[in-house]
């Protein structure tokens, strides 16, 4: 076995063998990965039928996943940190026990969450990324990753219609991340003095709909405001904020002697996937001097498709700073989510500090700043970057279009399946706005008047799909819980088929 030159008695004339240390490792682990994902290819083909490929209903072993409940997988696993190396072949049974217990993204089964697997280039771009092992901070340590940031988040800030010369954006690492990043910068920016004094005798308050994502209060837990300072703003039948109640709370609020400063418009609910309307709010926002983000964490990436660009994202360059998160919906590994900004001078006033042990280099623009780091919350930073830009380079931007068409094509499907079943109800909004299709299983389409009740068969019936190799999520709805399917651009229509079938066959076996 070949080891890395640190172990006992390398010496310092011995040749360091790290080179064929990755290799050996390298070559063994793909024997180990290659059919983890081919037994996701595989699968594919008998989805339709509604049962995991290796046992039918009853499970607990899917390509999908053999799932525990914690304390059993716990003892099943037995981790142990030992003393002494467990060499390639403890690693080998390592990495075999990790994947045979882990959900296996791959598989068209994954509709669970707000995100679905990789695909080849996202595999070789992480793979990358850590042979690199550097720091996006500076441009002295990470020279060409740096520049493809720029690139990168130049070219979806022009996506999204800002085309100043000062726009742009950084990475972050998550939506929450993009979206607590923007706060401070909204802050930094509209009340410069709060920079180096705090929030001094302000009452700050933000504003974003009853369906917002909960990374805004997390925010103003955060950052000193607290989260009684997120006001939230009612929405329409259609899951999107009321801009005559924004108005409204926003003097309100004014009235209270508090001050308020943002308004998140969230593109794509976490649950419905509702868009706000953009210009009405952005009105508003003028009118009381606030900062307008798109929280476009989940529907941002609808921006790649002429159609629902139009249609679900209008106005969106009059917003002041616009989040993103390919890992999401694009199929680019997690982490990976941008702020993009209409001016980057306003991150740079809200962010630069002086630090003269990492940042050498003193400049008169934005535009001359190569030391990102000068322009994030963060000093260590994996250049998630270039993900997203070897993805686009790979495919080719019209990928990321039809990706996004077929994605809604699927997601229109499932709902119209839904709607044609006398034992389900659908509960999402026509036509879909985004990916989610949410609904109930109530036999002849009979909600009864008792939420827990709703709630416990479609948890039940959530949970033993996972046997039959779907795993779908469920959010409160206004019957009590309703399932949420989440469909991406490579779910195809058998598979959604399958999703139907199993839930109708489930809901038989357990006897609703
Ligand atoms: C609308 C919205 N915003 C923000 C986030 C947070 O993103 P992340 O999980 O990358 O922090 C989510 C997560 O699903 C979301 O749905």
């Amino acid at each position: 076995m070949f080891t890395n030159g640190h172990v006992d008695g390398a010496d310092t004339n011995t040749l360091l063998n790290r080179a064929d240390e990755v290799q050996e490792l390298l070559t063994s682990i793909q024997k180990l990965i290659i059919p983890f994902i081919r037994s996701a290819d595989e699968d594919a083909a008998t989805k339709h039928t509604g049962d995991g490929l290796e046992i039918p209903s009853g499970g607990p072993r899917t390509t999908l996943v053999e799932h525990y409940p914690p304390r059993e997988l716990e003892s099943l696993l037995d981790l142990q940190i030992p003393q002494e190396r467990c060499g390639k072949d403890g690693l080998l049974e390592l990495v075999s026990k990790t994947l045979k217990y882990s959900v296996n993204t791959w598989n068209q089964g994954f509709m669970d969450k707000l995100y679905s697997s990789t695909n080849a280039i996202g595999l070789v771009s992480d793979l990358l990324l850590a042979t690199l092992n550097t720091n996006a901070h500076v441009y002295q340590v990470s020279p060409v990753l740096t520049l493809v940031e720029k690139r990168t988040t130049r070219f979806l800030a022009e996506l999204f219609g800002y085309t100043s010369e000062h726009a742009g954006g950084i990475a972050q690492p998550g939506g929450s991340a993009s979206n607590s990043t923007a706060v401070v910068i909204a802050r930094n920016n509209l009340y410069p003095e709060t920079k180096t004094d705090g929030n001094g005798s302000h009452r700050f308050t933000l504003f974003t709909s009853a369906h917002g994502h909960y990374s805004l209060e997390k925010a103003a837990q955060m950052f000193g405001l607290g989260s009684k300072a997120v006001i939230s703003v009612p929405v329409d039948q259609l899951g999107q904020m009321i801009p005559s109640e924004l108005e409204r709370l926003v003097q309100e609020s004014k009235a209270r002697g508090e001050t308020p400063f943002f308004v998140n418009c969230t593109a794509g609910t976490t649950v419905l996937g509702s868009f706000d309307p953009i210009p009405p709010l952005s009105a508003i926002c003028k009118t009381h001097n606030l900062w307008l983000h798109i929280d476009g964490s989940w529907g941002g990436s609808v921006v790649f498709h002429p159609h629902y660009r139009s249609t679900r994202l209008a106005g969106a360059e009059l917003a002041d700073s616009i989040a993103i998160t390919p890992h999401k919906m694009l199929g680019v590994p997690m982490t990976c989510s941008f702020l993009l900004g209409r001016d980057m001078r306003q991150f740079w006033k809200a962010m630069k500090l002086s630090a003269d042990y990492l940042f050498h280099t003193e400049h008169d623009s934005v535009a001359d700043v190569f030391d990102l780091a000068e322009l994030t919350p963060q000093c260590g930073r994996r250049a998630d970057a270039f993900k997203m830009f070897l993805a686009l380079n790979y495919y080719g931007v019209q990928h990321f279009s039809d990706l996004v068409a077929r994605a809604y094509e699927g997601a229109e499907y499932l709902l119209q399946v839904v709607k044609g079943r006398k034992d389900f109800v659908a509960a999402s909004p026509e036509p879909s706005p985004c990916l989610q299709v949410c609904f109930y299983f109530a036999r002849e389409g009979r909600l009864g008047s008792d939420e827990a009740w709703n709630g416990e068969v479609t948890a039940k019936i959530a949970n033993r799909l996972i046997s039959r190799g779907f795993m779908i999520d469920f959010a409160p709805g206004p019957h009590g819980k309703f399932f949420r399917v989440v469909v991406n651009g490579n779910t195809r229509k058998g598979t959604l088929d399958g999703l139907v079938k199993a839930i109708e066959e489930s809901a038989n076996e357990l006897g609703y």
